[in-house]
């Protein structure tokens, strides 16, 4: 009768020593906590936003989300109810799920823009990891592509062409960036004028591109290519997408130069053999 009660008591005793120790080495080294939010959310749309941890159910016991070091939402599972929300929360309406995990932003403003954290806190041993920080960016993206303006339409090789190039309206400002038959052309050629400021925080901007045409520049068609990309953001880092891209393709007509020399070379080199033979039996007759 005693021995399975001994057995009993040392497998408490095992697991009373074992666990405090178990959960020190592992359970908290191995806590994960990450925020999965969007880098950029359009204006008046919602963003979901989730603290993906690694916490069992049971050992759980808060777990927070930050905006800009503040707190907007707290979740303590034993409360009653277990959710705290401040009275209001910068640019956004707060819908929260039923375990905490995950908070909604519906109907974003500027003002939701910022940095977004959350941290969770397990109860055996108490420990407490929070995730790294996520940008989010509220934008209002551009509603029309950019629009490009020329001095003139058809330039003659070693003439110097110019044009603008104007985003719409949008919140950050778009960035502009210049191709020459698809190739970016160098940033030396490109001038940046200041924004133009429009209402409702929206703002555009300008680029003027101005390039000696080459005949390097001149396609099979007589044709040069230009277009312009108006981005939000400016450059991308890793793998992400823009946020907002919106281009214009234009096609310049590209004359060879009125120079003599180089004009009656060009039409020498059109001529076929035959055309060739008819203008000179056509001078031979003039010429006895
Ligand atoms: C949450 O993290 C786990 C592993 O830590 C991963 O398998 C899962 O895909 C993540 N959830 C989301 C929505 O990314
Ligand atoms: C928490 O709730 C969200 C939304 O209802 C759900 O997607 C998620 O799987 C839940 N997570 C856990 C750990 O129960
Ligand atoms: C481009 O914009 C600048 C600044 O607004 C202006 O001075 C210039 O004349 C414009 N050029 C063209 C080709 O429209």
């Amino acid at each position: 009768m005693q021995r399975p009660v001994v057995g009993h008591w040392r497998k408490i005793l095992l697991l009373v020593y074992s666990l405090p120790l178990f959960s020190y080495a592992t359970l908290a080294d191995h806590m994960n906590v990450l925020l999965i939010a969007p880098p950029y959310v359009t204006l008046g749309s919602t963003a979901t936003l989730l603290c993906n941890h690694t916490v069992a159910d049971e050992l759980l016991h808060k777990i927070e989300f930050m905006k800009d070091e503040k707190r907007i939402f707290q979740y303590i599972k034993e409360r009653n109810p277990p959710y705290i929300l401040p009275h209001h929360t910068d640019g956004a309406k707060l819908e929260y799920s039923k375990n905490g995990t995950t908070i909604k932003l519906h109907n974003v403003r500027f003002e939701a823009s910022g940095y977004y954290s959350c941290e969770v806190t397990m109860t055996l041993p108490i420990y407490t990891a929070g995730a790294e920080p996520v940008h989010m960016k509220v934008i209002s993206p551009q509603s029309t592509d950019p629009s490009i303006k020329f001095k003139k339409r058809v330039y003659v090789i070693g003439e110097s062409l110019e044009a603008n190039c104007t985003s719409s309206p949008a919140h950050p400002v778009p960035y502009i960036t210049w191709f020459i038959n698809g190739k970016e052309v160098n940033p030396d050629l490109v001038t940046h004028y200041p924004h133009k400021r429009h209402k409702n925080h929206l703002s555009s901007t300008t680029a003027r591109l101005k390039v000696e045409v080459s005949a390097l520049h001149t396609g099979d068609n007589g044709h040069l290519e230009i277009s312009c990309w108006s981005t939000i953001p400016a450059l991308l880092t890793h793998h992400e997408q823009f946020a907002d891209i919106k281009k214009k393709v234009v096609l310049v007509q590209i004359i060879p130069s009125p120079d003599v020399t180089s004009s009656a070379a060009i039409l020498v080199r059109e001529l076929t053999l035959p055309a060739m033979l008819c203008i000179l039996s056509a001078m031979h007759k003039f010429i006895p």
